[in-house]
């Protein structure tokens, strides 16, 4: 197999993460066999078809580019750990359900028994990358593990965070504002980081790739996740009290955001943020914080995440309010499902949050979202009063309310004249992304709340 092949790299995890990066390396390193195995065959199949496991645009190019060249995606994986030079491990490390540290800490048992598996079927020397999103010294219990072989194999463990954004993730791995690699600071630890970073130097800028201790490369994405998710909460903070004083929370964004030094970046209020790893990132910084005694660093970081689910839950809130403190039986059309636009992906999204509320309320909800519903499907199954449909138009009809949760852009575009005709009135709609022109539905006849600025009423049908 792949004599021809002057590297041959292995990801074990073919997930949102591993597909798509491995992917792009692939297609950047035609010299290099890239191979990605994953223990869920389901997964693994979907790959190798036309209609890939995760959506995400541009990714369909560039596996077209690469599958069967150089890109091969397999359920061997002893085998593809025995003939691999690099691998990469890019299983999932979610919440901690159970024991010490549940709801907190990372739970490492997808990564400890990657490790396992690969100490137990390699035959020679292996550089093993940290792609998944660890706790700071991880790297240190992983070369334990490894190392503690009877064959006299050394593996060194380098740490390379991912910093990809779902939804635009083939465009950061062509373009990333920095690639990090952290290694030990001995001579194979060297070793082992230049040779990874003469893989990503055959489309990234020497300059953008950035080398350090093998402890600061994890104990950054942690961290800057957590200072995205800061500045979500700190403006979703802002936005309430916009509310309260006639201030609107978009022109606070642009004023301040102007700023070079605060960035124009994440400075949008929302309904909340959501995504597989900003929560879960948090509080596994609050977590590695408290272990170290640091009860206040703890507290800090945890009100990122207070912030973000009260914002949610005001929400809710206000659309009971507005709906007369009653939602019983009222149709209520919640278009979007996806924690974001442009992916299907629906983990600790918003919108699951506000879904289940609402059907607590034995509201009739129907869901419209363009990639997402089948993961809803799944997500909500069980819960009462929830259907689905992927037209807007006929999950509108009928509707006392219209619910924004995620800012896709074809909900940008719609005919919301047509869509007010076939709602009950007075119509209401909730703009949970305030991506929609509110002045606009608000001259057709919608009575509009938004995000962060005061709702514009209808006053003869509205409560505030
Ligand atoms: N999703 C993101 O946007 C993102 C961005 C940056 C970093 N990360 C981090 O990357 C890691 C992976 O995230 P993801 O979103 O790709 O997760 P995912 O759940 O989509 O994929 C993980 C895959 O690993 C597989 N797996 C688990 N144990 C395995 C084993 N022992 N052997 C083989 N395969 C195994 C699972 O079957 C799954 O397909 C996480 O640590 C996450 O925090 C995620």
């Amino acid at each position: 197999m792949s004599k021809e092949f002057e590297t041959k790299i292995l990801c074990i995890g073919a997930g949102y993460v591993g597909g798509p990066t491995m992917a792009v390396i692939a297609e950047k390193c035609p010299n290099i066999r890239v191979c990605v195995v994953d223990i869920n065959k389901t997964r693994i199949d979907a790959w190798n078809s036309d209609n890939l496991p995760i959506y995400e645009p541009g990714l369909d190019e560039v596996v077209k580019i690469a599958r069967g060249r150089n890109l091969f995606f397999s359920t061997e994986i002893d085998k593809e750990i025995t003939v691999a030079d690099i691998i990469f491990v890019s299983v999932n490390t979610p919440t901690k359900e159970y024991g010490i540290g549940a709801g907190k800490a990372s739970d490492l048992q997808y990564w400890e028994k990657t490790a396992r598996a690969i100490a137990a079927a390699s035959n020679a020397n292996k550089i093993i990358v940290e792609k998944s999103t660890l706790p700071v010294r991880t790297a240190e219990a992983m070369e334990r593990v490894l190392n503690s072989n009877e064959k006299g194999l050394h593996f060194e463990v380098l740490s390379n965070p991912e910093f990809l954004a779902e939804g635009t993730a083939i465009d950061d791995l062509h373009n990333p504002d920095r690639v990090l690699i952290g290694s030990m600071e001995t001579e194979s630890g060297i070793a082992a980081r230049d040779k990874l970073v003469g893989v990503y130097a055959n489309w990234v800028k020497r300059e953008k790739i950035i080398t350090s201790n093998v402890w600061s490369a994890e104990l950054s994405k942690l961290v800057a996740n957590a200072f995205l998710a800061q500045r979500i909460s700190s403006i979703n903070a802002v936005s309430q009290l916009c509310e309260k004083t006639f201030a609107d929370v978009q022109e606070i964004s642009k004023a301040i955001g102007a700023d070079t030094r605060i960035g124009a970046k994440f400075l949008n209020s929302s309904v909340g943020f959501g995504g597989s790893c900003f929560k879960k990132d948090v509080l596994n910084l609050v977590y590695i914080a408290e272990s170290n005694g640091l009860s206040e660093v703890a507290e800090y970081w945890e009100w990122v995440v207070k912030m973000n689910e009260h914002q949610q839950n005001r929400f809710v809130k206000n659309i009971i309010r507005a709906l007369f403190n009653t939602i019983a039986g009222k149709k209520i059309a919640m278009f979007g499902f996806a924690f974001k636009k442009d992916t299907g992906d629906t983990r600790e999204t918003p919108a699951l949050h506000v879904a289940q509320q609402l059907a607590q309320e034995q509201a009739k909800i129907t869901i419209s979202d363009p990639k997402a519903i089948d993961n809803a499907k799944i997500d909500l199954a069980g819960i009462n009063g929830i259907s689905y449909e992927i037209d807007p138009y006929k999950a509108a009809q009928d509707a006392h309310a219209i619910a924004i949760l995620t800012e896709w852009d074809l909900y940008k575009t719609l005919d919301y004249a047509k869509i007010y005709k076939s709602m009950v009135k007075p119509a209401m709609i909730f703009d949970g992304r305030n991506i929609l022109d509110h002045q606009k539905l608000y001259k057709i006849g919608f009575n509009v709340y938004r995000i962060g600025k005061t709702p514009l009423l209808h006053s003869e049908t509205a409560l505030i």
